[in-house]
């Protein structure tokens, strides 16, 4: 088999259903499409914290809590899921939840998929992923979410948003500081790639695929090895 160390970021509202229950049989389906491995070699998850993390980060906000502290329940929550699908993929993932990029290393040294949430509060899940990925030198990152990839503009508000096939890591910098959102920063809010992922993804050269995680049908085409897949594709 050959290698190909991969990293994975599932959002954490998509281990949910639309009636915000946690969603068993899809947790359940994730883990039998990843157990069928055709690639070798380290393969990390960075799950995100969801709906969930944003509730309890809006009810500390409206406490008075700063966004450092309702980053801190982000990072909390998103350890949670990550928790909760170390308990569905049982003996083919490593036990713990790794809270760093040190003990990510020790993780490595098992062969077994590693599932993982937040490090440190200023940032997404998706800027794990990415330092996560730069670590373990991955052949690609895949971003699970709720649309289909990224979008000239935003797909929930707008029904002529167009799906972007491919984009460069200068075209993803202008849709980032075209976004003129000041909530763009702050705990709950960072958007698909926040001002740090991007930092990240110039630095590390990483080729990165966004794709829908909403049924898991074509993340199962890409772990299958199909190329023909609807996604976008981020490249230097
Ligand atoms: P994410 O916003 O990355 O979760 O993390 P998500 O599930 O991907 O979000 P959606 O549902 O797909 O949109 C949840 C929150 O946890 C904190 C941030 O506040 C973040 O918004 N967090 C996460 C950190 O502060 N540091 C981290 O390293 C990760």
């Amino acid at each position: 088999m050959k290698d190909r160390n991969t990293v994975i970021k599932i959002g954490g509202s998509l281990l949910f259903t639309e009636d915000k229950e946690l969603n068993k049989e899809k947790i359940q389906n994730f883990c039998r499409i990843l157990k069928k491995k055709k690639y070798s070699g380290y393969h990390v998850i960075v799950c995100g914290g969801g709906e969930i993390a944003r509730e309890y980060i809006n009810i500390v906000r409206y406490f008075q809590g700063n966004e450092a502290l309702c980053d801190t329940f982000g990072i909390d929550l998103s350890r949670i899921n990550a928790k909760l699908l170390i308990s569905a993929f049982q003996d083919i993932a490593y036990p713990l939840v790794p809270k760093s990029i040190e003990e990510l290393s020790t993780a490595l040294l098992f062969g077994k998929i590693i599932i993982m949430g937040g490090l440190q509060p200023g940032q997404s899940t998706t800027s794990v992923a990415l330092e996560v990925a730069e670590f373990i030198t991955a052949e690609e990152l895949v971003v699970l979410t709720d649309v289909e990839g990224i979008y000239d503009k935003d797909p929930k508000k707008f029904n002529d948003a167009k799906l972007l096939k491919h984009l460069t890591y200068a075209d993803l910098q202008e849709i980032i500081l075209n976004l003129h959102d000041d909530k763009q920063a702050a705990a709950g809010e960072y958007r698909i790639f926040d001002a740090v992922s991007l930092q990240i993804l110039k630095r590390s050269k990483l080729h990165i695929r966004v794709m829908s995680g909403k049924d898991l049908k074509e993340f199962e085409k890409y772990w299958n090895g199909d190329e023909n897949i609807t996604c976008t594709t981020i490249t230097e």
